[in-house]
């Protein structure tokens, strides 16, 4: 682990410092959710049909400098780093993304509904996603038993979703007490995902939670007031956004509980990314963010350095020369520092509940 921050001393360096290497115990990795973990289907998905689509050589296509979590993790759990699942005919008996860039938890026909049209047309929400899983489980297993004691062996990382949702809905001017109320069915339409994988064969699922939307230098510039009394004077984050995220996080940490007990024989991990960036803005130097946590690496300018005609990849944004020393990369998505700090503490804590490790430990013992 790099820049650990002082306390860590006392809190956790030990534990890690300390740390085997994790054995290898799983065969492969599934991964669904949106672009904090896309590695590369948005970009498969769409050339050819998008204007100005760059073109990424795989290991790229990631919205990031470098690595994301779920690269990290792969790689700390000894596989390959996972395919996206849009390019057809990989060998992807060590597992696939599934995640795409702008992904729902909601279908769109949610927000046709409800006449939210600032979502794009695609089909990538978690059920489209949940579609591909079944093509691609023809591919790599064949009976029932063989694919459930398969997907056993695996691991199922189920998330980020949520994000894109409430950020549609913010975009279609929703207030504060709409968009609260779409959390339990973002929440609820995620369980019965998680479910579904469930009665696949998954026994090890990890559930990441929402980012603290209010500290996203997006939403900071979109939403800028000059009411100093919607930023939280610690962070300068603004309160409203991160009060969605936190509400969104609680109600799937209860419903996450009640599915591991209605499922005993599975392990059910919620996986942090809310704590750690909160404090990263609160104290990014004990971190080694020097330029802060709310400050664009690929970007435009503002105060923010991000400029949504000018943003990262469009003419007039300019990349920096220390992307280690910020967290975001490009106004929406981090860099690839925080992202390895943070698949650290789901490995060992103590971000993630339980620790992946620790139940890798738990189950090799038993
Ligand atoms: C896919 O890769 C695995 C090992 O990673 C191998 O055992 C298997 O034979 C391969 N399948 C095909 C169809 O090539
Ligand atoms: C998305 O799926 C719906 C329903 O299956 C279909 O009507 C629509 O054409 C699809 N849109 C795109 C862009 O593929
Ligand atoms: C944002 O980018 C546009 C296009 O490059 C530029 O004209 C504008 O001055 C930029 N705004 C700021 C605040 O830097």
């Amino acid at each position: 682990m790099e820049r650990l921050p002082p306390w860590c001393i006392l809190l956790m360096c030990l534990a890690v410092a300390t740390a085997d290497p994790l054995p290898q115990y799983y065969n492969a990795i599934f991964s669904f959710g949106d672009s904090f973990s896309d590695t590369g289907n948005f970009v498969i998905i769409n050339s050819g049909k998008l204007p100005n689509m760059p073109k990424f050589p795989p290991p790229y296509a990631r919205c990031s400098n470098g690595r994301l979590v779920i690269d990290f993790l792969a790689e700390a759990l000894g596989l390959p780093l996972l395919p996206p699942s849009a390019n057809k005919g990989t060998n992807f008996s060590q597992g696939a993304n599934f995640a795409v860039m702008g992904a729902t938890a909601l279908d769109l026909k949610f927000f046709r509904d409800n006449n939210v049209w600032s979502i794009p047309p695609f089909n990538t929400s978690m059920n489209c996603q949940l579609e591909w899983f079944q093509e691609v489980k023809q591919t790599i297993c064949s009976s029932p038993q063989e694919c459930k004691e398969y997907f056993g062996k695996a691991l199922f990382v189920f998330g980020e979703f949520g994000g894109n949702d409430y950020s549609f809905a913010w975009k279609a001017d929703w207030t504060n007490e709409q968009v609260k109320g779409m959390v339990p069915k973002v929440v609820a339409s995620m369980i019965g995902g998680i479910e579904a994988v469930l009665d696949e064969g998954a026994r090890h699922v990890v559930v990441p939670g929402n980012l603290p939307a209010g500290c996203i230098p997006i939403t900071l510039t979109v939403y800028a007031t000059e009411d100093a009394s919607e930023y939280d004077p610690r962070t300068g984050c603004l309160k409203r956004f991160n009060s969605v995220a936190l509400y969104h996080n609680a109600l799937l940490r209860i419903e996450l509980d009640r599915l591991q007990r209605r499922r005993p024989e599975s392990r059910i991990i919620y996986a942090d990314y809310y704590t750690p960036y909160i404090h990263f803005a609160r104290t990014p130097h004990l971190y080694g963010y020097k330029r802060g946590a709310l400050r664009v690496c690929c970007g435009g300018g503002g105060p923010y350095n991000y400029n949504m005609s000018a943003s990262c990849g469009l003419p007039g944004a300019t990349v920096c020369e220390d992307p280690d020393a910020h967290v975001s990369w490009d106004g929406v998505h981090l860099t690839e520092a925080p992202y390895r700090f943070i698949a650290n503490t789901w490995l060992k804590g103590p971000y993630a509940h339980p620790p992946l490790a620790s139940i890798i430990r738990d189950d090799m013992v038993y």
